[in-house]
């Protein structure tokens, strides 16, 4: 076979055969095929698109193309949860707990963030101790014990999807919704879960910005999954502004603890309440959703789930004292309030604004070698709908500096302002199932 050949075929709007696709896989991973002319084959997969088996075959070729997870020795039904990435996203700290407060394995392989804040990984670091290095054995024996354990992305996952994403970043081919979808799902399939939940955001702060975008992906992740046999459920969710009102690390986790602790911090606990819902369906413990969100509701109020995430902590090494006072968890030197310029009502906030100035104040990494400032942040006081008065404060920035300047003008810049409310945003737009 020559690459040459596959290129034209698809240029030409051919379905491409599943040995032409395992050939340009496996060719790319083995770098016998070059750049070039990967390249040409992603931009006319980009135009031409690819069909539902084309798809299929493209995630499966990348699963293959590395190491897969067996989870087998895991009792019970293993669900994975999967975001894909919002500013304020703290949702895993409240999920993973309520799902294993009902009995449910939660085998969750993380990763860092090389965004505005640090991802789980970095946010659960925040607790003094914490550790996210293990052994297969030790993550499968946690899971066994506390039904819950978060550990760090070992072995070699879908490395065709690692080199493709790179190659696609530099190409002007990431925007293609079946090169996405079966990027996302290769690494999913790869960590081993039985089901898969989906958290697709859409909104000014999400990959995708358009409902009809995100649903469009939505329906492709459920299609890959189901055909690849997974049962896949997705759900639709708004990223029109923040989830919540705290972004950055240590700060995520006390809001996320509150909530485990029955604060109702309505967006957040709502769509952690949905997707766990999914997942314990899904898993076959509940026959139905409200049957679920009902149990789990009550594991809030009963504290059960954060029992769940006490034990969690402690198993992975973690000071639980923080997680019982949590003014023990890392703060800033300084908080710096910022103020709002005119009278009003908040009708947006653009999310991705709000994440780049928690990055300028330490939360994220700009380069993977940049260090994170777990104590840094944003608390946000005003969401979507609110009425604010000139001189109010919109937010307060968590900052170890006296005048953190660029933050301030960023997050100024971030909010939209007007003589009209638009009432409350819509938090979940849709189930894809
Ligand atoms: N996230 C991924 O993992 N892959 C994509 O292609 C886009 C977002």
């Amino acid at each position: 076979m020559r690459m040459v050949d596959v290129i034209m075929n698809k240029r030409n709007g051919k379905q491409l055969t599943e040995e032409e696709i395992r050939f340009f896989i496996e060719g790319y991973t083995e770098e016998t095929i070059p750049d070039y002319q990967v390249s040409a084959l992603l931009m006319a997969i980009y135009y031409k698109g690819m069909t539902e088996k084309e798809t299929a075959v493209l995630t499966q070729a990348m699963v293959d193309s590395g190491d897969t997870i067996d989870l087998s020795p895991i009792v019970g039904s293993k669900v994975d949860k999967h975001s894909t990435g919002g500013v304020g996203d703290k949702t895993t700290f409240i999920v993973g707990p309520l799902v294993a407060s009902v009995g449910v394995p939660v085998a969750k392989m993380s990763g860092r963030g090389l965004g505005h804040t640090g991802g789980t990984l970095d946010k659960l670091e925040s607790i003094e101790g914490f550790k996210i290095e293990m052994t297969e054995q030790e993550f499968i024996d946690n899971v066994n014990k506390y039904k819950l354990a978060v550990a760090g992305q070992t072995g070699n996952l879908a490395p065709a999807d690692k080199k493709l994403y790179a190659l696609r970043d530099v190409t002007a081919t990431v925007d293609s919704i079946p090169l996405i979808a079966g990027s996302i799902m290769s690494k999913k399939l790869a960590s081993g879960a039985d089901s898969i939940v989906l958290d697709v955001k859409t909104g000014s702060g999400a990959f995708m910005k358009s409902i009809e975008n995100s649903e469009a992906l939505a329906k492709e992740m459920v299609t890959i999954g189901k055909n690849l046999g997974r049962n896949t459920v997705a759900i639709i969710s708004d990223m029109n502004q923040p989830l919540g009102f705290e972004i950055g690390n240590a700060n995520e986790v006390k809001e996320a603890v509150e909530v485990l602790q029955g604060k109702k911090v309505n967006d957040l606990r709502e769509l952690a309440l949905a997707l766990a819902s999914h997942m314990t369906v899904l898993a076959k413990t509940f026959a139905s959703y409200d049957e679920a969100y009902k149990v789990l509701e009550e594991n809030l109020e009963n504290r059960k789930a954060f029992e769940a995430f006490r034990s969690f902590v402690g198993a992975q090494g973690g000071d639980v004292s923080m997680i019982d006072d949590l003014t023990k968890l890392p703060s800033s030197k300084h908080q710096v309030e910022v103020k709002a310029e005119t009278d009003g009502y908040v009708t947006a906030i653009d999310a991705e604004s709000i994440g780049i100035a928690a990055m300028y104040l330490g939360a994220g990494r700009a380069t993977k070698d940049d260090k994170i400032n777990h104590g840094v942040g944003i608390t946000l006081k005003k969401k979507i709908g609110d009425e604010i008065k000139a001189g109010e404060a919109l937010a307060v920035l968590l900052s170890d500096t006296t005048s953190p300047t660029d933050s301030i003008e960023k997050v100024l810049n971030a909010y939209e302002i007007s003589s009209n409310s638009l009432g409350e945003k819509t938090l979940i737009y849709k189930v894809i199932q």
